[in-house]
């Protein structure tokens, strides 16, 4: 695990570099990909390895008897978070994404509200909007930099029309690690209003030190009735376009209408996502990811240093991924002229704040799961990018 090596990416059709001309106007050539989630790092040589045991053995039939990959689940479950699954709680989706939808389908009508505490991952919302439901944007209160839970405003939002809660937890764009009060609040609010709440816990390994991931179903044995978790090892171990997710709901009833629709679009797990998933969960995996959270820690301590260090600019201190939400409402300037700063001058591509939803309108977000090179070039390029504010 060299992760200060720099992988040329550009032209294997890597969404992250080869999309990002005609999405952000930046080239490839010399600019600097920070916006989709994902890693500018090779996976574990055990998730390699059951790729390459895969492509020798040379035979890509469907996927059967699967309890090795549910137990490796359990384990990394069990052992990381202290989480104990059933092996029939699992359901193996493409990617999380799917997941959502596939939640919006099983429990939820056309026409109902869904809400989403934002700003919080674009996905949710255009999945929700997709499936002509309609989104209901509780905002999250960014109080001194940091985003906390504001419950009493939203129940004054709730008229009855919401059936289902999507919390992103840990929080992608904010990074918070969500307390066990903040959590148990969710859960209280989910049970009020009669929510099926659905926790994305995606970004539940990469917690940096001195945070701790607390899972859903450790906060409340009361809400298991409504619950459905989501967790994966792609943002985890960097294997995103092995679209799997695991969606894992406790509850039998809420199981028999999602296994419904899972029957009713015929989906079926692709082999080599759980050949590499079931690779991930294991010691070696872990090995791997204690040593990444270190890496990604002192790249957060460098980007963070230097966007304070421009005036006006200001980062939100990430608890957890690698994904830095940085606030540049005090530069005073319109969005316009910072991506002009950002995306011309100092060729950088970052996810834009307004996508997120309610309150992202003045942030960018930038990943910095790259090279330590890659991290220090951006801060030198954006700071010269911001001079005149010296
Ligand atoms: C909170 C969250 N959920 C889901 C996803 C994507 O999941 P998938 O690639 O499994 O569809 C992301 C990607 O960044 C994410 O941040």
């Amino acid at each position: 695990m060299n992760f200060d090596e720099i992988i040329d990416r550009r032209g294997t059709h890597s969404s992250k570099w080869d999309s990002m001309e005609a999405l952000y106007g930046v080239s490839p050539d010399d600019g600097l990909a920070m916006w989709v989630a994902d890693m500018d790092f090779r996976p574990p040589a055990c998730v390699q390895a059951a790729v390459d045991g895969m492509a020798a053995h040379g035979l890509y039939g469907y996927y059967g008897e699967d309890q090795g990959y549910r137990d490796a689940i359990r384990w990394w479950m069990a052992e990381r978070h202290g989480w104990d699954v059933a092996r029939d709680e699992i359901f193996s989706t493409h990617g999380l994404v799917n997941g959502t939808g596939l939640c919006v389908d099983a429990y939820t009508d056309p026409g109902d509200g869904v809400v989403l505490f934002t700003p919080v991952y674009h996905a949710f919302a255009r999945v929700i909007k997709a499936a002509d439901r309609r989104v209901i944007e509780c905002q999250l209160s960014n109080n001194d930099g940091r985003y906390e839970m504001d419950f009493d405003a939203w129940d004054a939002q709730m008229d009855g029309t919401a059936r289902m809660a999507i919390l992103c937890s840990p929080h992608n764009p904010g990074g918070r690690v969500w307390t066990r009060a903040e959590l148990q609040g969710v859960a209280d609010f989910a049970r009020r209003h009669d929510l099926i709440l659905v926790s994305d816990e995606i970004h539940h390994d990469l917690v940096m030190p001195g945070h701790t991931h607390i899972p859903m179903p450790l906060v409340d044995a009361g809400i298991m009735d409504r619950l459905v978790m989501m967790t994966a090892t792609t943002k985890t171990f960097n294997i995103a376009g092995s679209h799997i997710g695991n969606v894992i709901i406790p509850d039998k009833a809420l199981r028999a209408r999602f296994a419904a629709r899972m029957g009713g679009l015929g989906i079926s797990p692709n082999s080599f996502g759980i050949f590499m998933a079931e690779a991930a969960y294991s010691p070696k995996g872990a090995a791997w990811v204690d040593a990444l959270v270190p890496y990604l820690d002192e790249n957060r301590r460098l980007f963070e240093a230097g966007m304070a260090a421009i005036p006006g600019v200001a980062p939100m201190p990430l608890e957890s991924t690698y994904l830095t939400w940085i606030d540049f409402s005090g530069t005073g300037m319109e969005m316009s002229e910072i991506l002009d700063r950002v995306q011309s001058k100092a060729r950088v591509a970052p996810n834009h704040g307004h996508t997120f939803g309610l309150g992202g309108e003045s942030f960018l977000r930038f990943n910095i799961a790259t090279p330590r090179a890659r991290v220090k070039e951006a801060v030198a390029r954006l700071q010269d990018a911001f001079a005149d504010l010296q």
